[in-house]
């Protein structure tokens, strides 16, 4: 493997940041932090979406022009992401001109192709959704069902995307491909709304619309925005039609795209058929994850549940946000619906970082110290033919066969799952000190036993490092640190043995990976 190109969805900027837009961004994150330790070049996208109707009503409504409004909320985002340790490669904005500029000659491409063509039109169109629904996905009061809000009577005359034209060819193409869409049980979804798909609007009059890229020779209308943002896959790595980049040759097709349920269709429908359309490769997998609730309710303005990622990192006093990062990571299975509650945050943290993983290092080494002066022994070290304690070369081996594990499990977008097997390990180190007691074998005077007990759970502790990188990069960097273990390392080439020899540490420098989450603060209400 060469190359992992990977994109979140470009959120919305009339609003800040919530921690629903944080689970894509963390999740994403992970991914990227994992191909990362698989191969060299991982390209990771991220950014917002700034054009359409919304944006241009919120503006107005607080008296800036839509432009301000994009530069104050694009800022939110990114240090919202900052704080989070969300490392991307670019953020793109769709107000940027590279890809205004691009996306003005893929639509003109498209109209000389025949894809697209213009066409009078009455529909409903929902701003939320920036969209046109049909009648019969409307609620019984005629509201969308996602926004609950009456869609607007539109009578324009608008582009038309052909999208029928290329009804067969996507799903074959689904249905050829079953790891294309992520988890397989969206697919079926996809298919029952492919069977009434019709061409799509994919401009809206000037004069309805300010706020959008032009259409190339026809300033009266506005690129709309899906064809806009979904476009920005492609631009953002230098797609351009006479002379593609370099970059773009390399990265595209893109590995994944990482998405809400909500907006599955636009990426596995319309998004599919522009590419193809455009005679593009399609991506390898889209991976649409499920939604989070706060205590089991959905977040909205309306009902003031809105939670900032700030707030929780803040209310929590937490120094790093690693602990909010593997709680959201691991909220929800593979593409269910998750939720976020203080008081699971706390407990779960707590239980998994500190309590379990901290705890194992922290104990293992001040013993290390205490029986050892800090020091591994060659003859301590556990191989198949040298085992003097039980289980000890088992428990190493089986720590080690967790990479292929994990691995897996990040081919099938199991985020949650993946760190499960690594608590899992955790959990069987934990259990393999209790039962073999290196402090009973140490006032027995069986040093050597006790040596290979610690050898082999700081052995272990090398490999967990290296596979909680992703999720907690700060916790893994501390825990590396301690045990003089390299956690640039590539998965292939983590082996049994990577605990040096001699003089690892010494008390001074033995500190605590994580502290439990305080529970005087963590009871405060986080809610802002
Ligand atoms: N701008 C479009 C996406 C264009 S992609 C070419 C959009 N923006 S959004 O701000 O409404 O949503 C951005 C992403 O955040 C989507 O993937 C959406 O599913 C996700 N989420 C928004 N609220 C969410 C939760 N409560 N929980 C999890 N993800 C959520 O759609």
């Amino acid at each position: 493997m060469n190359k992992y190109y990977l994109t979140t969805a470009i959120d919305y900027v009339n609003g800040a940041p919530h921690i629903g837009h944080a689970y894509e961004k963390i999740l994403t994150d992970i991914i990227a932090r994992h191909y990362s330790q698989r191969c060299d070049d991982v390209f990771f996208l991220t950014g917002t979406d700034e054009h359409g109707i919304k944006i241009q009503k919120t503006a107005a409504a607080n008296g800036i022009t839509p432009k301000e409004l994009c530069d104050m909320n694009a800022q939110k985002f990114k240090t919202s992401w900052a704080g989070l340790d969300i490392k991307y490669n670019r953020f793109i904005r769709t107000t940027d001109e590279d890809h205004e500029k691009v996306v003005q000659h893929i639509f003109k491409k498209l109209v000389e192709k025949g894809d697209i063509y213009k066409h009078s039109y009455e529909g409903l169109y929902c701003s939320g959704c920036e969209c046109f629904l049909n009648e019969k996905d409307l609620t019984e009061d005629g509201l969308c069902p996602d926004h609950l809000k009456k869609p607007e009577v539109v009578s324009e005359e608008n582009y038309f995307f052909a999208l029928t034209k290329y009804k067969d060819a996507i799903i074959k193409h689904i249905k050829e491909n079953p790891d294309f869409i992520v988890p397989q049980f969206r697919a079926n979804e996809v298919l029952n709304q492919l069977e009434d798909i019709r061409d799509i609007s994919v401009s809206r009059a000037k004069n309805n619309v300010k706020w959008g890229i032009e259409v190339l020779d026809d300033p009266e209308q506005s690129i709309y925005v899906w064809i806009d943002a979904l476009s920005n896959y492609i631009t953002a790595i230098g797609y351009d039609m006479e002379n593609p980049t370099e970059q773009f040759n390399k990265l595209w097709p893109a590995d994944v795209h990482v998405i809400g349920k909500d907006i599955l269709k636009f990426h596995s429908i319309y998004w599919i058929a522009i590419l193809m359309a455009l005679e593009l490769p399609l991506p390898k997998h889209i991976f649409a994850h499920g939604w989070i609730t706060i205590d089991e309710s959905k977040m909205s303005k309306s009902l003031g549940n809105v939670i900032s990622p700030t707030s929780v990192l803040e209310s929590f006093n937490l120094e790093t946000p690693d602990a909010f990062r593997y709680y959201m990571a691991t909220s929800a299975p593979c593409g269910k619906d998750g939720n976020y509650s203080d008081e699971d945050f706390k407990e779960k943290v707590n239980a998994h970082l500190a309590n379990s993983m901290g705890n194992l290092l922290n104990r293992t080494l001040s013993m290390l110290v205490k029986y050892f002066d800090g020091e591994i022994k060659s003859e301590f070290v556990p191989t198949a033919d040298t085992e003097l304690v039980e289980g000890s070369f088992s428990l190493l081996k089986e720590s080690l066969g967790k990479i292929k594990v994990v691995e897996n499990h990040f081919c099938r977008f199991e985020i949650a799952e993946a760190a499960q097997e690594v608590i899992s390990i955790v959990d069987k180190t934990n259990k393999y000190v209790t039962d073999n007691a290196p402090w009973t074998l140490a006032k027995e005077g069986k040093m050597n036993e006790c040596g290979q007990v610690l050898t082999t759970v700081l052995n272990v502790m090398c490999i967990i490092s290296s596979l909680i990188y992703p999720y907690c990069p700060n916790i893994a960097g501390e825990m590396a640190r301690q045990l003089s273990y390299d956690l640039t390392k590539k998965l292939d080439d983590v082996t049994l043995n990577e605990i040096k020899l001699g003089k690892l540490i010494t008390k001074e420098e033995i500190k605590p990976v994580f502290l439990r989450v305080d529970s005087e603060l963590a009871d405060k209400s986080v809610k802002k």
